[in-house]
């Protein structure tokens, strides 16, 4: 079976475009590979504290993804939940990777320079190397598919060329250490799908929705009630014309296009589908359905997440308990790769 390995950060504001983007393929997936969910706090401390918000903070944020992990349908006793900064070869791995992956690569990261923003020259240094902590979260568990939004698309590249360029730099070691070159590091493929792969801003169709929006009405947080839902979808910005009836009618109608896709992604129909049944129509009746839909699916979660953050302990058991389950995979992948590499060690 296929092994999956994917991560969300804990950084707060969880929303609609993490939940279609990532989270609804990682329970789906859990039919057909085995699955490793992992919330990132070693990423989450990349920016500055007033980002990720601090100690206090950080432990919160962590047990809530957990939580929302939990209450979307992730099973984590079929499948493994846990905190990357549990496992030690997360680390050790992002180390080997930095001497493998390039300067030149990590300066086209779209994501740094957004991120870094103007003043690059004050963003930690942990920042730049995002992706390739990211490349050793996934290759330390030899994952082959990883669900992700859109935007992370050019961050999984990455990782395709850093497990490349690994298999071939330590072709001959990994040869010698009777280890398949071609597949010592398998290339991740990126699974990147649905109807929701990048999710916009509800206030701004041509921006993507985000944690970091200063305006809370342009996402819908996970934690969100229904009123509050209710009042963001019908503040959503639109355009004066009805629906279009088919799917190249929402070509240059940004919101339209978004509101539509959030809606086929909830429902899980296609967007050509939705537009069969409300295409003509106008937004407020759509808006209408949609605010029912919306409540419809995120109000149990909501409510679960609540449920299952008041009981802390037993949201850091689960993370305690996967973290046992990831390191014995990573612990036999640090071990082959230090031989490989002629890292000297206890046997
Ligand atoms: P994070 O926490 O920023 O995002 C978590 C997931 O949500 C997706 N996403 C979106 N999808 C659709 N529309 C949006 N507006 C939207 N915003 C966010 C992201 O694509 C992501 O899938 N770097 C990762 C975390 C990570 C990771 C990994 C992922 C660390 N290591 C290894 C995969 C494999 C991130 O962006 O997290």
């Amino acid at each position: 079976v296929e092994r999956v390995f994917s991560g969300v950060q804990p950084t707060g504001n969880l929303h609609l475009g993490n939940y279609l983007g990532a989270i609804v393929n990682f329970v789906k997936m859990q039919e057909t590979h085995n699955c490793i969910y992992c919330v990132v706090d070693m990423h989450a401390i990349t920016q500055g504290v007033d980002v990720w918000g601090g100690p206090a903070e950080l432990a919160r944020n962590t047990r809530e993804v957990t939580a929302a992990f939990i209450a979307a349908g992730i099973d984590p006793n079929k499948h493994i939940v846990f905190n990357q900064s549990q496992v030690a070869g997360h680390a050790e791995l992002a180390w080997i990777f930095n001497c493998v992956a390039r300067v030149g690569w990590l300066s086209r990261m779209t994501q740094f320079k957004e991120k870094a923003g103007k003043d690059r020259e004050n963003a930690s240094v942990g920042l730049y190397d995002y992706p390739v902590l990211m490349a050793a979260d996934i290759l330390l568990y030899r994952a082959t598919h990883v669900p992700v939004g859109e935007d992370q698309k050019q961050h999984l590249e990455l990782s395709r060329d850093i497990a490349q360029k690994f298999n071939n730099d330590f072709g001959d070691s990994i040869r010698g250490h009777g280890f398949n070159d071609g597949q010592f590091f398998p290339l991740p493929e990126p699974f990147i799908t649905g109807p929701a792969t990048r999710v916009m801003s509800l206030r701004d169709g041509t921006k993507k929705m985000s944690k970091s929006d200063a305006s809370d009405n342009s996402r819908i947080n996970l934690t969100d009630d229904a009123d509050l839902i209710a009042q963001k979808i019908r503040k959503a910005k639109t355009d004066p014309e009805p629906l279009p009836s088919e799917e190249n009618g929402l070509e240059n109608r940004p919101e339209a296009d978004n509101l539509v896709g959030i809606y086929a992604a909830l429902a899980d129909r296609s967007k050509s589908d939705v537009l069969r049944e409300f295409g003509g129509g106008q937004f407020s009746s759509f808006k209408n359905a949609l605010v029912e839909l919306c409540v419809a699916k995120l109000a149990p979660i909501a409510a679960e997440m609540k449920r299952l953050v008041a009981d802390p302990g037993h949201v850091d058991k689960v993370l305690v308990d996967g973290a046992d389950r990831a390191r014995a995979i990573a612990d036999e992948t640090m071990r082959q790769t230090m031989d490989v590499v002629g890292f000297i060690r206890k046997r």
